[in-house]
């Protein structure tokens, strides 16, 4: 199934609560929440207090992309926070297979973020012990770059190993993704597509997100 995933980077942070309840009535699945720490990225965003906040504010299940280093000293914090999706960079972890572990038992879905420079060999043992992997089309810290085409055979190539191992893994995206290139990345084997800039960036984040769902549709 193909999920949309607003991310909230692009949003208009003193209206926050209606900008959620707008994708939400659009019929967003997922709410993407940027978290970043100035250090893994050279950007600070939100952390723990705001993830309660929000959660309390939405139904839609919460997906923490954590762009810090350490992240296994929080992750399940954010878990706690109310995320139902947490993920960590496979670079900012040498031991992810525990804070993997430490989401799922805390009860969130534990995701693995890979960088674009970064091979998919990077995956190898870890992926066993992801829920799903997210894909970065993008270098991360910034909403409103401009998606990296490599990115698209890199998404195919993740697919093949899923499918070949038989793995449930499903594969999110984020970076850069809009009307034009939708259809592609699903295409290649993406199922949870995150937008920012696309969506909030737009005059009418609903008709955006409207605009989304259409242009994937062509392939399904
Ligand atoms: C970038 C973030 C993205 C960002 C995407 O580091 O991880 O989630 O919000 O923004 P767009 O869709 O504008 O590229
Ligand atoms: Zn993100």
């Amino acid at each position: 199934m193909i999920e949309i995933a607003p991310s909230i980077l692009s949003a208009d942070f003193s209206r926050l609560g209606e900008e959620i309840s707008t994708v939400e009535k659009a019929g967003a699945s997922i709410l993407h929440v940027d978290v970043m720490d100035g250090r893994f990225v050279p950007n600070i965003t939100v952390g723990l207090p705001v993830v309660k906040a929000i959660s309390r504010a939405t139904r839609l299940p919460i997906d923490a992309h954590l762009m810090i280093v350490e992240p296994g000293q929080y992750a399940e914090k954010f878990v706690e926070a109310g995320a139902r999706m947490v993920s960590i960079h496979i670079e900012a972890d040498p031991n992810a297979h525990r804070t993997l572990s430490g989401i799922r038992s805390a009860g969130a879905l534990a995701g693995i973020v890979i960088n674009p420079a970064t091979p998919l060999a990077a995956l190898d043992e870890a992926i066993k012990f992801a829920d799903y992997v997210l894909v970065m089309s993008v270098n991360p810290g910034f909403g409103g770059q401009e998606f990296i085409p490599e990115s698209l055979d890199k998404v195919r190539r993740l697919r093949k190993m899923i499918d070949e191992r038989d793995l449930k893994t499903r594969i999110e995206i984020d970076g850069g993704i809009n009307a034009d290139n939708i259809a592609e990345v699903t295409g290649a084997g993406a199922e949870i597509i995150v937008a920012g800039s696309a969506i909030f960036g737009a005059p009418d984040p609903a008709v955006a997100l409207r605009e989304l769902r259409e242009a994937t549709v062509l392939w399904v």
